[in-house]
């Protein structure tokens, strides 16, 4: 669908200005101007819903059937309740129905498009297309100021050489991840320049960099196995871990990400489903001349056994060898790996960023901050990270939807 370029070259007035054209944004700009209220759309980017369009792989997890606020990281965990309540995942699995659009269970509740996240942008953009929201992009907003006037108008905005002014103001710019497509920290400087608290912001969702000494396990770069990783606070995630030639990704990389803390290490467990000791003992009466590392390739990628013999962390004897000794060694390796992140790879690699505007500045209901009125803040501007899964573009949703109907 082609997006309508507004060039604004006089002063304008609108009800409602929302800066940022993202998932909370689009989606809160429709159910503002459902309700006959004037909203002006703005973007710095050339394209409305970016990150909608790369989300998922490109077919954008847009929601998952099971959502709560255990699925959440913030400052105040219980902040996320209400919206999520009033606007459920079930309220918008149902406005994707009504446009027809084809979707998936990939897995464990997380509801993908079948044919790809231009449908979602789509159905967005419909939307507002439909109530007149006016959608205006490539806007560079130098200036925010409010202003105490009779006449409604509570805020002034300098943008590409013009003003505009609006009584109630939405910041729904996003956080830091994939700079490339077009994040900035304006939303965080608008917070500060009302005299709002922002909770710093971190790169979260977000793969891990090796260490020096774990280098060499670059070589095992494209190798993919089922694991349960534990952070030092006792959260834990089982899922695929993928090694890469920097570090470690993967999904259950991805979420522990959000519990790790700089200089803590990660235990992870490389075979949850079943205990290497008892395995390789009931295989050593079988089979006792069965050498181990071949015993262990049943268990585990090729490539990943032969570099444990190479580094000595095995050794190249047969099952009848091994000692109570070795084999606890062994359960020490395998399930309680200690792997401690030189890094994250940061922002350019995240998919969330966590921290942002502190909910303690905002209601929980209406989203609006408790200093300035008229002054809003929804999506992943907010001190709101989800986990993998869906989860934070519910929360762009439902707290799109909290604000729209408050205001
Ligand atoms: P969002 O980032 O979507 O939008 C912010 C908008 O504000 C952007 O259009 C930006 O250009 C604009 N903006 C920023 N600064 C501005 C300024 N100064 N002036 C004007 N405009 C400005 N989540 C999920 O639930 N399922 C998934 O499948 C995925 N997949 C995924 C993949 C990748 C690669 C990434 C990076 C992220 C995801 N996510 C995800 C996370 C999800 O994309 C994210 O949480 C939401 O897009 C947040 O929506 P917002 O509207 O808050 O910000």
């Amino acid at each position: 669908m082609e997006t309508k370029i507004t060039t604004m070259s006089e002063a304008n007035f609108s009800d409602v200005i929302i800066i940022g054209a993202g998932a909370a944004g689009l989606f809160c700009a429709a159910q503002l101007a459902k309700r006959g209220i004037r909203v002006s759309l703005l973007d710095n980017g050339k394209k409305a819903g970016r990150k909608i369009l790369m989300s998922g792989g490109g077919f954008c997890n847009f929601t998952n059937l099971e959502v709560g606020p255990q699925h959440y990281l913030s400052r105040n965990p219980h902040f996320v309740k209400s919206a999520l309540a009033r606007f459920n995942q079930w309220d918008f699995i149902a406005l994707v129905a009504e446009y027809g659009i084809p979707y998936y269970e990939k897995e464990a509740g997380q509801l993908f498009c079948q044919r790809g996240a231009q449908d979602i942008v789509d159905m967005l953009l419909a939307e507002c297309k439909k109530y007149g929201v006016e959608i205006a992009l490539r806007q560079h907003i130098s200036a925010v100021e409010s202003m105490h006037e009779a006449d409604g108008n509570r805020f002034k905005l300098e943008l590409n050489g013009s003003v505009r002014y609006c009584r109630d103001l939405v910041i729904a710019t996003g956080g830091l991840s994939m700079p490339g497509l077009g994040a900035t920290a304006f939303g965080y400087q608008i917070a500060q320049q009302f005299g709002m608290e922002v909770i710093a912001p971190r790169a979260a969702l977000v793969p891990f960099t090796y260490c020096e000494a774990d280098k060499g396990l670059s070589l095992l770069s494209g190798i993919s196995l089922p694991v349960q990783v534990t952070a030092s606070c006792g959260q834990s995630f089982t899922n695929a871990l993928l090694f890469t030639h920097r570090g470690l990704s993967g999904p259950a990389i991805l979420q522990i990400s959000n519990y790790w803390q700089p200089n803590e290490s990660l235990a992870i467990d490389l075979l949850p489903q079943q205990n290497i000791s008892e395995y390789l003992q009931h295989l050593r009466r079988e089979a006792p001349k069965l050498h181990l590392k071949n015993a262990l390739s049943r268990l585990f990628p090729k490539k990943l056994t032969e570099l444990w013999l190479e580094r000595q962390w095995i050794e190249d004897i047969s099952l009848a060898e091994l000692s109570n000794f070795q084999l606890h060694r062994l359960e020490e390796f395998i399930h309680h790996w200690c792997f401690k992140p030189n890094g994250t790879e940061g922002y350019r690699s995240a998919e969330v960023t966590q921290g942002g505007v502190d909910t303690r500045e905002l209601s929980s209901k209406t989203m609006e901050s408790r200093k300035v009125a008229g002054l809003h803040f929804i999506g992943e501007v907010v001190d709101v990270a989800g986990w993998l899964g869906g989860y934070n573009f519910q929360w762009a949703w439902s707290s799109a939807y909290a604000c729209a109907d408050a205001i």
